[in-house]
């Protein structure tokens, strides 16, 4: 390992979202660095989770390297050109022109799909069965796809057909099949370690030859629903796996916030922050049976 690592200020930022900050390496890749910062009821909150960034990336490099399918990683997670100050948390990866949608798959019903099919009876033109309602098992896997919103807007739902226009037959009926294929995949890996996974959000890139590349994040607490198998009832709103403490706080008595103003949310105290920073780490080791502290050391660091 090189003793000397450039510093992040020798890198020019490209953007910012929620969670990752992009900056540029060459004109082939990108350091996309996942910050501790923890949005919840749309709101990015002042106080980081410390931690969270590197399980993030933890959790999609281990996901990468289970899948066996192309994606976007260009080099090992500590490779020598990743700075020193966001080591652990730090990806360099091939730039992509991404492909526009959000490829969502769900396994069950919940959030913004329950929504659509109580209105409509279909998600994102999916007809369901009837009598279906909160956290019902889905007798396969849909793909309901999404259009990616600007900062600050929902993700809007859209179906197939919208799809098939904006991107032609041959890609969307790839990133339909490819969505739906990793889905089964890392939702078998997941339910033998006794986490469920209700739904998750994939993005696609291409590459110069053409190449449907797996990119972004993968299968973290940020992307999917996680429940407990332990803990699944249907019929009610599962705990979120990762976030509950915060939400549970956000709106008990004790924080003080009104979630439906305009105001927002209060710092949050050093027994959420550390319950919160403990669930994203129990995610990670449930779901891969790797020690999160081995993750700066030998053992973990997957090659690209
Ligand atoms: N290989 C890649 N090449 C180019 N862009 C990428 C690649 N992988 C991911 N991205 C983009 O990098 C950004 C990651 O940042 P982040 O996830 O924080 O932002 P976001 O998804 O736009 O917003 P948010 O997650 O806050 O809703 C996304 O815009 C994503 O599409
Ligand atoms: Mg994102």
């Amino acid at each position: 390992m090189n003793a000397v690592r450039p510093t992040l200020a020798d890198y020019t930022h490209i953007q910012s979202g929620k969670v990752r900050d992009l900056y540029n390496i060459d004109d082939e890749c990108l350091l996309m660095v996942a910050s501790d910062r923890i949005s919840a009821y749309d709101h990015v909150l002042e106080t980081p989770i410390p931690d969270k960034g590197r399980v993030l990336t933890a959790m999609s490099v281990f996901f990468f390297s289970e899948l066996g399918v192309p994606n976007h990683l260009a080099a090992s997670a500590d490779d020598e050109r990743i700075p020193e100050e966001v080591l652990g948390r730090a990806l360099i990866v091939k730039k992509l022109e991404m492909v526009p949608f959000e490829c969502v798959a769900r396994g069950y019903l919940t959030g913004s799909g329950l929504k659509d099919y109580a209105a409509t009876g279909a998600v994102c033109g999916v007809k369901l069965p009837e009598g279906l309602g909160e956290a019902s098992r889905l007798e396969e896997a849909i793909f309901t796809p999404a259009t990616k919103a600007d900062v600050g807007d929902h993700d809007e739902n859209v179906t197939f057909d919208a799809v098939l226009s904006k991107l032609g037959t041959e890609l969307a009926h790839r990133i339909r099949q490819e969505t739906l294929d990793i889905y089964l995949r890392a939702s078998t890996l997941t339910e033998a370690r006794g986490i469920i996974l209700a739904d998750t959000k994939f993005e696609f890139g291409v590459d110069n030859a053409n190449n449907l590349v797996l990119a972004d994040e993968v299968l973290t607490p940020d992307s999917s629903r996680f429940w407990t198998v332990e803990d699944y009832a249907p019929g009610k709103s599962q705990p979120s796996f990762d976030k509950q403490f915060v939400r549970d706080w956000l709106t008990s008595s004790e924080s003080g916030w009104d979630k439906d103003s305009d105001s927002p949310p209060p710092p949050l105290p050093d027994d959420i922050v550390d319950a919160t920073r403990k669930r994203y780490i129990e995610a990670y080791e449930r779901i891969s049976g790797l020690s999160f502290d081995d993750w700066l050391g030998e053992t973990s660091w997957a090659k690209a």
